[in-house]
């Protein structure tokens, strides 16, 4: 008789209710692999758009596709059992009417089987996120730095520094709360305005190069690993799995040249075979 384990996932309401508790801890992941293990550690993964730029070289995270999201996503849905997924929506694929974004939501839901989605800027999406939560789709904000505008912002930008800038953000804030939204990452944002965010809003608020104060953080997996070249200042890079891939290639390299490898154990040998032969 098999004794299975049911495994209840995290749903967006999951995320929701811990506003002010303890910190909610999240990664991005692209692959099934990782997805795996991060799953029993953190309480939300996201399939950031993030992985044009960190999978696929890209400059930005403009040219990545629903094609694309929908892919990876469901490659972290058959990697992660535990964790809720949120999955981001591409740049144009959701910003020129609620019912365009609508569209799109229902195939990332359908197709990866996701718990939620997660779409880009404040006020301008306030009607789109009502519209998608209305209609059963949970929606997690980003607000500040809104990498899918690098175009108008003029670059990857640390985000509220003025007095102005800072009340539209803290108006961006509240409108996509007020919409539904269950979370709301808060990316490149001043930290004393991001920790007032934190304390004005009703719902969490996920930092990203935002403040400690954040009800969660998260990071790009690939960042903190130390698997990326270069990283923002927001970044700590919690281990160096870089050098530890270049320090396994190398070996792999020199016992391929030197025969080495494959050795007896890695070979198979005919029944009753002797030992390779020492040359
Ligand atoms: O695309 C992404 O990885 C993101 C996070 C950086 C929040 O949006």
């Amino acid at each position: 008789m098999s004794a299975e384990v049911q495994v209840r996932r995290s749903t967006a309401n999951d995320i929701r209710v811990r506003k002010g508790g303890e910190p909610i801890v999240a990664l991005t992941s692209y692959h099934a692999h990782t997805a795996h293990l991060l799953d029993e550690i953190v309480d939300f993964i996201l399939v950031g758009d993030s992985l044009g730029m960190v999978m696929h070289g890209l400059e930005t995270t403009l040219p990545v596709t629903l094609d694309m999201m929908i892919l990876q996503g469901k490659a972290v849905m058959r990697g992660a059992q535990r964790a809720l997924v949120v999955v981001d929506m591409p740049f144009g694929s959701y910003e020129e009417s609620p019912e365009q974004a609508f569209r799109s939501a229902v195939r990332v839901m359908k197709e990866t089987g996701c718990g939620a989605v997660k779409v880009e800027g404040g006020r301008r999406m306030a009607e789109t996120i009502r519209f998608l939560v209305e209609r059963g789709i949970p929606v997690m904000g980003h607000i500040g730095l809104t990498p899918q505008a690098f175009n108008t912002i003029g670059g990857f930008k640390v985000q509220g520094r003025d007095p102005h800038a800072a009340e539209s953000i803290k108006a961006d804030g509240e409108a996509v709360a007020e919409a539904g939204a269950f979370a709301i990452v808060v990316e490149a944002v001043v930290e004393p305005l991001a920790r007032e965010i934190t304390a004005m809003l009703p719902v969490p608020t996920i930092g990203i190069g935002a403040s400690p104060a954040c009800d969660g953080q998260i990071l790009v997996l690939e960042d903190m690993l130390g698997l990326s070249a270069r990283v923002p200042k927001f970044v700590r890079r919690f281990g160096n799995l870089a050098e530890g891939i270049r320090e396994a290639v190398e070996a792999y390299a020199a016992a391929v040249r030197d025969r080495s490898f494959p050795a007896e154990e890695n070979v198979y040998l005919p029944k009753g075979g002797t030992a390779l032969p020492k040359d």
